[in-house]
């Protein structure tokens, strides 16, 4: 059930061509709110995802298109994303960082990474998606078309939680609504775009601006050339703690392709110095973090265990999330639970149904249960 892979730092892939006249933007400046615990200690983007953070795998993805200029669009612990990626050498990237004082929105986190841009076309990327998508083909998409903007669009079962676009059948946008109660198509943002360069210039500057709730609105009402470039590779928002072990399992079982997985796919990652006892069961796509020790008996399935973890004998782990040095005590069970980093979960303890443990929190043995047996 478990294979070892190896983790390491991400090589840059050789042999791409580069994407002439194309530089990349990515917005990593939001709370995770949503998320949290989880975001308390880091921003979405660098939670631990498939043994790297996560915008190690859409940074390669981009490098693999042939961008060479990245600019993050930051401001919630901001600081976090440089002291991890530095200058960007070791992917293979030129990495600049533009930092919001106060959150501008997406919009406005555009807007303000303007004076670090120089080439005539411009890629902007959310930095929470996870996705199969080559960005050059938007980039051709909207050459092609002779866009203003592009967007990359996906179809969803439910559209509700994201911005709707419905099109016309060659590909003009006609609207932007964001997360609308009565969605007209099941066609969906994914959270990827091709911009001129002039369009970015036309944010209002200095301001909170939505690009999906203002910008692209604004756009089409003026009657600017809005495309689309639909896609049906793989697709996911990693906005809550569900799709975010969702993600990292996808990640680490090669259902979601990416350039920096630490290793070849398989069933489990399991990082430098992770020990799983002979009779326990790991699979479903966990990952078992540096130092992190499940015990005999112990089943994780489909899980993100952190770093200095603990899983105790006979517990039961599923689609869960154990923060950096939390501990899980003997045959308790976690279905669809997040732990804060260095949260105790007691023996017998039952935590189902996307229960948040906050960190540090001790829950006694026994002191939290479902079902009326102990
Ligand atoms: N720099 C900066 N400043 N970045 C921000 C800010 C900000 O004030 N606010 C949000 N972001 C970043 C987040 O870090 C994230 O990477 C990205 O912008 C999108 O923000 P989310 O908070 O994840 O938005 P969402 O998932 O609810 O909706 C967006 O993504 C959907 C697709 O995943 C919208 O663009 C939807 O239209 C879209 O369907
Ligand atoms: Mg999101």
């Amino acid at each position: 059930m478990v294979s070892c892979l190896a983790a390491g730092s991400v090589e840059p892939p050789l042999g791409v061509e580069p994407l002439l006249g194309v530089e990349a933007v990515v917005l990593v400046g939001g709370l995770g709110t949503r998320m949290r615990p989880l975001t308390l200690s880091a921003p979405k983007p660098m939670l631990p995802t498939a043994g790297v953070p996560f915008l190690t795998h859409l940074l390669g993805r981009i490098r693999a298109a042939g961008v060479r200029h990245v600019v993050l669009g930051t401001s919630y612990r901001a600081e976090v994303f440089a002291t991890h990626f530095g200058n960007g050498a070791a992917l293979g990237l030129k990495l600049d960082y533009v930092v919001e004082e106060q959150p501008l929105g997406t919009g406005g986190g555009i807007r303000n990474v303007a004076s670090a841009l120089t080439e005539p076309d411009v890629l902007v990327f959310n930095g929470d998606v996870l996705s199969g998508l080559d960005p050059a083909e938007v980039m051709r998409t909207h050459r092609k078309a002779g866009a203003d903007v592009t967007l990359h669009l996906v179809r969803v079962p439910d559209p509700r939680a994201f911005g709707c676009v419905p099109t016309t059948a060659d590909g003009q946008v006609l609207g932007f609504l964001e997360k609308t109660d009565d969605p007209p198509t099941d066609l969906i943002n994914a959270g990827c775009y091709a911009f001129r360069r002039e369009v970015i210039d036309s944010i209002p500057e200095g301001r909170a601006v939505s690009v999906e709730r203002e910008t692209f609105p604004g756009l089409l009402a003026a009657g600017a050339q809005v495309h689309a470039h639909v896609d049906s590779s793989y697709w996911l928002d990693l906005g809550t703690p569900a799709a975010y072990v969702q993600g990292s399992a996808d990640l680490v079982r090669g259902l979601a392709p990416s350039p920096a997985l630490p290793g070849p796919v398989g069933e489990a990652l399991l990082l430098p110095g992770a020990s799983v006892h002979p009779d326990a069961r790991v699979g479903g796509g966990s990952v078992v973090g540096a130092g992190t020790v499940v015990q005999r008996g112990a089943q994780v399935l489909g899980s993100v265990l952190m770093d200095r973890a603990q899983v105790g004998p006979g517990a039961h782990v599923q689609r869960s999330v154990l923060g950096v040095g939390a501990h899980v005590g003997a045959g308790a069970v976690l279905h669809d639970a997040v732990v804060g980093d260095g949260a105790v979960v007691g023996a017998r303890c039952e935590l189902l149904n996307g229960l948040r443990v906050w960190p540090g929190v001790v829950l006694p043995d026994n002191g939290v249960r479902f079902s009326a047996d102990v």
